[in-house]
């Protein structure tokens, strides 16, 4: 009898449920095996009643819901986890006690379903001798390796259904509205979404750009008779020169940095472009709810198939979609290459091609 387990790890994403519904049915259906469930990302290793038994009843329902029914953290890395000690802070390695628990539980494999620093996790533990599996999440679609995570499609089409709200009232009110969207590192869903719904302008943290070229766009709009615009910037866009003054030293969460560059344009357009101006952060709203028909199929084949590799005992590896296949690559392989929106790529330039501007256009 094999044991499994699998754990959800870094900020949600939708389409996490039906992975782990997959891992379950796979399991009961293709092997004699059994599947425990870990909670709250690696820490359910360290907690008393922290893994438990997934049962296909506990699957029942959930391929719809957003969320993960594992729930996650991200509270840093284990390896380097800062503790309050007598008041003080202070950094300990909690991977040994992780890699015992590992042990004690009998586990022949983990299926680690994360993003960046969640793989890099479980590849570390690979390195330290425990078996892993790795499924690529993260709503950004900035891993390596795999043409697209799922989460990525649902977040694309609630930012372009937002973007069309915002187009009726800013034609209404001849107004700017300027969407602030989820994309730390890569600017896919602004670039996707932006073009999905029409936006005039879209500013990706590939693109540093000039706030003097959004409001030379936004001008020509007004001058040809369209007197609203629509910018879509994600949340990593930096504007040319001042990358490392929107770099907020040791805070890389999304809360510390609202009020970031979503009103930095806006207030730019209002008071120096002079055209009245919106400023609208969508955040979380991109990660919650009910996944897309595409999300709920790629990470049912992501889940089953990490099953299937681990029975295959392809540890250290992570499944991937590559064209219409899914396949698998090492997560030495998926974690040294940064995935970012090709600049000289064919989406790009349609949208260039549809006078949508990027900030970077020369006046
Ligand atoms: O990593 C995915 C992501 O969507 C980023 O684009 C964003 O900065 C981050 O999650 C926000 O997550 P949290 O609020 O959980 O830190």
């Amino acid at each position: 009898l094999k044991r499994l387990a699998i754990l959800t790890g870094g900020g949600d994403a939708p389409g996490l449920n039906a992975v782990i519904r997959a891992a379950v049915k796979t399991v009961y259906h293709q092997c004699d095996c059994e599947i425990l469930g870990v909670k709250d990302g690696f820490d359910g290793f360290l907690e008393t009643g922290g893994v438990n038994p997934l049962t296909q009843a506990d699957v029942r329902g959930i391929l719809p819901r957003g969320g993960t029914i594992l729930g996650t953290a991200n509270r840093g890395n284990p390896f380097a986890r800062e503790v309050i000690h007598n008041g003080q802070v202070v950094i300990e390695d909690l991977s040994g006690q992780i890699i015992d628990a590992i042990h004690a539980l009998n586990l022949d494999v983990l299926i680690v379903v994360g993003g960046d620093g969640t793989l890099r996790i479980a590849n570390e533990l690979f390195q330290k001798g425990v078996p892993v599996v790795g499924v690529p999440k993260t709503i950004d679609n900035d891993i390596y390796g795999t043409d697209f995570s799922f989460g990525f499609d649902t977040a694309v089409n609630i930012a372009s259904e937002a973007i069309d709200r915002l187009h009726t009232t800013a034609e209404s009110h001849h107004r700017v509205m300027v969407l602030e969207l989820m994309g730390r590192d890569a600017g896919f869903i602004a670039l996707h979404a932006g073009m999905a719904g029409g936006a005039d302008v879209i500013l990706i943290p590939e693109i540093p750009f000039h706030l003097d070229a959004i409001c030379y766009k936004i001008q020509e709009r007004v001058r040809s008779g369209s007197h609203f615009s629509i910018v879509a910037v994600a949340e990593g866009a930096r504007p040319f020169g001042k990358e490392q003054v929107f770099a907020i030293p040791g805070s890389e969460t999304y809360a510390a940095r609202l009020g970031g560059v979503g009103n930095l344009v806006g207030k730019y357009i209002n008071d120096l472009c002079g055209i009245e101006t919106r400023v609208i952060v969508l955040g979380h709203l991109q990660r919650g709810g009910s996944p897309t028909a595409f999300d709920r199929q790629l990470a049912t084949r992501l889940g089953s198939a990490a099953v299937r590799l681990a029975l295959n005992n392809g540890f250290g590896r992570m499944v991937a979609l590559q064209g219409q296949r899914i396949t698998d690559i090492s997560l030495d392989e998926a974690l040294s290459v940064p995935k970012r929106v090709d600049i000289h790529g064919d989406t790009l330039q349609t949208a260039r091609a549809l006078g949508i501007a990027f900030g970077d256009e020369t006046l």
